[in-house]
């Protein structure tokens, strides 16, 4: 098992909109290098690079056309290993994103099984199967795909005529494997081999509860797709993956992306002999609001079992948090299949109000054990790009809802660096292409240089909070909740103290509580905790 990862800070890293240093508009591995320093210096022990194999980015990496290389719009594998070792040299871990649900329409075994009959062996390692109807024109069942319209697509034989019909749970252009068929499993043993051979220190795996069907592939009722995830078949994945990772000194690490309607089933994959860690988006989905965040917090703890959270405020999937929290709370319960849909709203935002709450729901997140996982640009206080043009979006959500969701592109806008038209924010080189997706106006406001010198930007509350998170927290892997004024939050964990001001007043924290150090997510006049704020407080021996 890796061991202190549990307890990591974890940058995710959505390379195309990190930094771009051959001045395409699209960010690259050699931009990473030169923005590795930033990552370290913010204090964070791994980065999570999304996926950067050869793809044809239909679903911008998440459709992958070869597992063992690296997409020459992001660099050369050269160029991979000078990543992993300078962010070792800058104590960074680096961890990939295995995709292994499915892979992308170009990948050769998908092209191979399209070429070949019906019957063939090669098809057996997707899900093709015939249509219904007397011309199988209608798909072979009624799932439907996680980005919208039906999960099967059908193809075209060799002479011309409609053939069979592929599942794929998400984009047309994303087959999913068939892992009842040997052949799947033992490539994906070694394409992990191959890059921890590289030095990679651990994988994110994508939809980890998606790779097995149902074997029936039954019709589903409206609601929940049972059949489409969770099959009971899967945990031998992560048995033989965490055989592979376990044969490296030290052992890599394995945190599975796991939405689960039934969130105690979770505690499977994290047996010993599976995954590290599931990521939790409990937290992710709650409002503003201290009561649901206490039990989305003590929920995650339980359904961890005997492991800690990886815990998720943000990610490349979701509106950004200052955009979400500025909006009007919905205190309602999202249903589970629509968490990430309730992440994702639209309506008018206070990015003031907004901005203050994310930076105190960080402060909360970076108190609790486990490992915390942020989304690059949440430490710069980046809002959602509610209106970029329709012509500029490229998210197969919006493609394939016909523009009736945005989709992701929002939160995938390329990061500013410095202000300044003509390189991009100073996300590219000077002179170079348009950036992929065009950076609002507010973004230039926001960018990182400008941050870096503000003792009270949301860079340097960020960088405050994860360089003081292991001097106050320690490593304790469990909290207890304080008593504490009305609408506020609080929490001990070691001999370190979380508050979070809920409420709509200033708050007088108590006297007894006065600390030896004080981090605190807005200036603050002890013991005044102002609204949307939350503060770190650490005693000497013997008080709280
Ligand atoms: C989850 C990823 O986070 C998302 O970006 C992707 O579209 C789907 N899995 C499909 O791979």
């Amino acid at each position: 098992m890796g061991s202190n990862e549990n307890q990591a800070v974890v940058y995710q890293v959505y390379l195309r909109s990190f930094r771009d240093a051959d001045g395409d508009g699209v960010g690259d591995l050699p931009g990473l290098c030169e923005g590795l320093p930033a990552i370290a210096d913010l204090g964070c022990d791994a980065i999570w690079l999304n996926p950067c194999y050869p793809s044809p980015q239909k679903d911008h990496g998440y459709d992958i056309a070869d597992y063992r290389s690296i997409d020459p719009r992001f660099g050369t594998l050269d160029d991979f290993d000078a990543l992993v070792d300078q962010a070792h040299r800058l104590g960074l871990k680096v961890f990939m994103d295995m995709v292994a649900n499915h892979c992308s329409s170009q990948h050769p075994w998908f092209r191979q099984a399209l070429a070949a009959p019906a019957d063939s062996p090669v098809r057996r390692r997707f899900l093709f199967r015939d249509g219904r109807g007397d011309q199988g024109q209608e798909p072979p069942n009624n799932w439907e795909s996680v980005f919208g319209g039906p999960a099967w697509t059908r193809t075209t034989d060799a002479d011309g005529r409609p053939g069979q019909w592929y599942l794929h749970s998400f984009d047309s252009a994303q087959p999913d494997f068939n892992w009842r068929d040997p052949a799947v499993a033992a490539e994906f043993e070694s394409v992990l081999a191959f890059w921890f051979d590289r030095g990679v220190d651990g994988f994110r795996i994508d939809v980890a509860h998606g790779n097995v069907k149902d074997q029936e592939l039954p019709d589903c009722a409206p609601g929940h797709n049972y059949a489409m995830w969770d099959q009971p078949e899967v945990h031998q994945i992560y048995r033989s993956w965490r055989s592979v990772a376990d044969s490296y000194q030290p052992p890599r690490y394995l945190v599975g992306e796991i939405w689960l309607p039934e969130s105690s089933s979770l505690s499977a994959y994290l047996r010993d002999d599976e995954l590290d860690q599931a990521f939790d988006f409990g937290l992710l989905i709650q409002p503003w609001n201290g009561p649901r965040m206490r039990q989305a917090v003590e929920a995650g703890l339980a359904q961890a079992g005997g492991t800690l959270p990886a815990w998720v405020l943000s990610n490349h999937d979701v509106h950004r948090a200052a955009t979400r929290y500025g909006q009007e709370q919905c205190l309602d319960r999202p249903e589970p299949t629509d968490m990430i849909a309730a992440a994702r709203r639209q309506g008018p935002v206070d990015l003031a109000l907004g901005t203050r709450r994310a930076r105190a729901v960080a402060a909360l997140v970076l108190a609790l054990p486990g490992a915390v996982f942020l989304y690059q640009g949440e430490e710069l206080g980046l809002p959602e790009v509610l209106d970029l043009p329709d012509e500029a979006r490229q998210d197969p959500i919006w493609l394939r809802s016909q523009g009736r969701e945005l989709g992701r592109d929002g939160c995938r806008v390329p990061l500013p660096w410095t202000a300044g038209q003509a390189s991009n924010d100073g996300f590219s080189p000077t002179g170079a292409a348009p950036a992929w997706l065009p950076q609002p106006a507010i973004f230039a406001g926001l960018n990182r240089q400008a941050q870096d010198s503000d003792p009270w930007s949301t860079l340097s509350v960020y960088r405050s909070l994860i360089k003081a998170r292991r001097a106050m927290f320690g490593d304790d892997p469990g909290i207890a909740w304080l008593e504490s004024p009305p609408a506020t939050l609080a929490l001990r964990r070691g001999d370190g103290v979380c508050v979070v001001n809920f409420g709509e007043q200033t708050v007088a924290l108590p006297d007894s509580w006065r600390p030896d150090a004080l981090v605190s997510t807005c200036p603050m006049d002890w013991p005044l905790l102002p609204p949307d704020s939350a503060c770190w407080l650490k005693a000497g021996e013997g008080r709280h």
